[in-house]
């Protein structure tokens, strides 16, 4: 699969102006600065399509991406920053699950991890509301260009120990070295086709 057009179709902060829209669509979620915003420029070739901080929180609104006029692309808001308020949190996790809850033409998510820190509580509370709701996912473990090799070696046990699942799908990636991004695309267009 090539990526050649992007446009924000919709940044949408409130779950009442999510819209119902004619395509397809997949959708990143993971904590905040786990590097979603950095992934999505990257599959796009883009370096200011979706702004990039090292402040987390940064993406505060879900923004649909219309991909060459064909699908969207889902950067949702990113959860579990403890410096932001605790009212600025529950507003995000709010507008996460309206979003995920009837999303009838939502093929797949991709649940991003920072390979540092492995799967957090949080990270482990979406993968379970993932199953309860019977939503496809494959997990991406972003950042390994961090990693030592000894790290790197251990990086898929980890994730399933930290998941308790030995299954689960793994994609290793790097927005800076741009590793994983074939890998990605290809799963991009399984969930598409599904
Ligand atoms: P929020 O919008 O705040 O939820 O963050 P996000 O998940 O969109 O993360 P973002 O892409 O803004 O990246 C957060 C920080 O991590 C930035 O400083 C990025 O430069 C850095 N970063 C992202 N991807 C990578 C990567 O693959 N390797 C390295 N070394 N740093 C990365
Ligand atoms: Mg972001």
């Amino acid at each position: 699969m090539k990526i050649k057009n992007v446009k924000l179709y919709k940044a949408v902060y409130r779950p009442e102006d999510i819209p119902q829209t004619p395509y397809n669509e997949v959708a990143f979620v993971g904590r905040s600065n786990v590097g979603k915003s950095s992934l999505l420029n990257t599959l796009a070739n883009n370096f200011k399509l979706a702004r990039v901080s090292s402040q987390p929180g940064k993406t505060r609104s879900i923004n649909f991406y219309l991909i060459d006029g064909k699908f969207f692309l889902v950067d949702l808001p990113g959860y579990g920053f403890a410096k932001v308020p605790l009212s600025e949190q529950k507003r995000w996790r709010d507008l996460i699950e309206s979003y995920l809850k009837g999303r009838d033409r939502l093929k797949g998510i991709f649940l991003l991890v920072d390979s540092k820190v492995g799967p957090t509580e949080k990270d482990l509370q979406m993968k379970e509301w993932l199953d309860f709701y019977g939503i496809p996912y494959v997990v991406v473990a972003t950042k390994v260009d961090k990693l030592k090799q000894k790290e790197r070696r251990k990086l898929e046990e980890r994730i399933r120990e930290g998941f308790k699942n030995n299954s689960i799908k793994i994609i290793p990636f790097s927005s800076k070295t741009r590793e994983g991004r074939d890998r990605l695309l290809k799963e991009l267009s399984h969930f598409l086709e599904s």
